[in-house]
């Protein structure tokens, strides 16, 4: 790999005013609000609600958290106590999902099958545990059947682990949050209710925000080192993102730190999936765009034959959707920098023991003989009562995922993170942990989960949240 030196400025990582001579201040895509845990603790309100906000020069009626699109931004560290007092001001149920956070899916913490009705103010109360890896997560609403509706209204926010595991390298590097979101607004901005193919198929909208704008624009300095962390906060659209012009590496997926930098030329994201981007800043100085590129998951043909294009991809060009500039080299101006080796080792991504049971999942397209919920796992669509999948804490499973459909089925497991064994029987060369894997129409996804830890109830689904919203959803017991 490729070693280089690089400027790193020690100022913003202080996060104290950068002043250089061209009097230029980072630009960064306006963030939420960043609510950071002190003396172990993180305690906050927070209240979903409807109403009014601005997405870039539009205004639209959105679901938000704390009045902001996207909500809240969480920093912790591991072995914090967070406390979130929660106020659903909505008309309809909801309740919190830590996606991604290893936490027990019981008690206060974790669980997707606690509802917090309109109107209640609900408390959740939990640890991260003082083993959690570092990493970027997210908050989002879990109420079975309105899952879809609630994100695609907006409600979502991220979450950041920040521990000592990371390389210095790495927490030297300026850092930009950027949350993706799509929307289908008509003209007095209210969010359209998807038509029925739309609802089968996965709502998208033409309108794509990043941190609730059109195409911000973001800095990396001269000589310096920007990490981009992404999610994909859509309800169903997979972007497929590419910085025009210019190198960046891979160093985390799913939010947790890979064993080294990967370059990269495009990076798919399914719903839910997160991916975090190492940008040298050394290019010539210039903008530089990054691009949401077409991508079909496999509605394109289904879409024309019904004679239906909007939002399908099929006709997309690709878009901007922000813009990278190249901020003057202030680092020797300021007098803070310090040297630092663009990073060549991350950490350890570990190996697991071959697994005590193998299962197999197979997602396919059908009618449940109960619900008559149109998308099954293993033949059955989520049954609120039904044990699908029992597992022993302690234990390495394989799970052999088969997509038996034409379309995209991003499969996400709560609690647990797992690693990638195989695609369509070809070994997976990068070692990675995740917690969302994209299965391509008709490909069959081996992972391996060690269960570890925490006993109790959760699920796994498909992350195109229509599909979880009809039926593509499991419930897993760990005992
Ligand atoms: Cu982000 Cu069960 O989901
Ligand atoms: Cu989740
Ligand atoms: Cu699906």
């Amino acid at each position: 790999m490729e070693r280089r030196r690089f400027l790193s400025l020690m100022a913003a990582v202080a996060g104290m005013p950068l002043v250089g001579r061209c009097a230029r201040l980072a630009n960064t895509p306006t963030t939420p609000t960043i609510y950071r845990s002190e003396g172990g603790l993180l305690a906050i309100d927070l209240t979903a609600s409807l109403g009014r906000v601005s997405l870039g020069e539009r205004s639209a009626e959105l679901m938000t958290y704390n009045q902001q699109i996207p909500g809240p931004q969480l920093e912790v560290r591991p072995g914090d106590r967070v406390q979130i007092r929660f106020t659903n001001a909505l008309d309809q149920p909801t309740n919190l999902h830590y996606h991604g956070l290893h936490l027990p899916p019981t008690g206060l913490a974790d669980d997707p099958f606690r509802t917090v009705v309109p109107g209640e103010t609900a408390l959740y109360d939990f640890q991260i545990p003082d083993q959690h890896p570092s990493g970027f997560f997210w908050y989002h609403p879990h109420v079975h059947g309105l899952v879809a509706s609630q994100v695609f209204h907006g409600l979502a926010g991220t979450i950041l682990v920040r521990g000592k595991d990371e390389p210095p390298e790495l927490q030297a590097a300026q850092e930009a949050v950027l949350v993706l979101q799509d929307f289908d607004l008509d003209r007095q901005g209210n969010v359209q209710e998807p038509t029925p193919p739309f609802r089968m198929w996965g709502r998208q909208g033409d309108l794509i925000t990043v941190n609730g704008q059109l195409h911000p624009r973001f800095d990396v300095f001269a000589g310096g080192l920007l990490r981009l962390r992404i999610l994909n906060a859509s309800a169903s659209r997979v972007y497929q993102l590419q910085l025009a012009d210019h190198p960046w590496w891979l160093v985390a997926t799913d939010g947790r730190s890979l064993a080294a930098p990967v370059a990269q030329d495009s990076v798919v994201l399914a719903p839910g999936e997160r991916a975090d981007l190492l940008v040298p800043g050394d290019q010539p100085p210039d903008s530089y765009a990054l691009l949401s590129l077409p991508y079909d998951r496999g509605i394109a043909a289904m879409a024309k034959s019904m004679g239906q294009n909007h939002g399908t991809d099929t006709t997309e060009e690709p878009q901007t959707i922000a813009t990278l500039d190249y901020a003057g080299t202030t680092a020797s101006e300021s007098g803070t920098s310090m040297l630092v080796n663009f990073p060549t080792a991350l950490g350890t991504v570990e190996t697991l023991p071959e697994p005590a049971i193998v299962r197999e999942f197979v997602f396919d397209h059908g009618i449940d003989p109960e619900t008559r919920d149109p998308f099954l796992i293993n033949g059955r669509a989520f049954g609120h009562h039904r044990i699908d999948t029992q597992v022993n804490v302690g234990t390495v499973e394989d799970w052999v995922l088969v997509n038996k459909a034409g379309m995209d089925h991003p499969f996400h497991l709560h609690t647990n993170w797992f690693q990638v064994v195989s695609h369509n029987g070809q070994p997976e060369p990068l070692p990675a942990w995740r917690d969302t894997v994209n299965l391509r129409p008709y490909e069959t996804v081996r992972i391996r989960i060690p269960f570890r830890d925490f006993a109790g109830k959760t699920v796994y689904h498909c992350h195109l949240l229509d599909h979880e919203d009809q039926g593509m959803m499991g419930i897993i017991e760990m005992v």
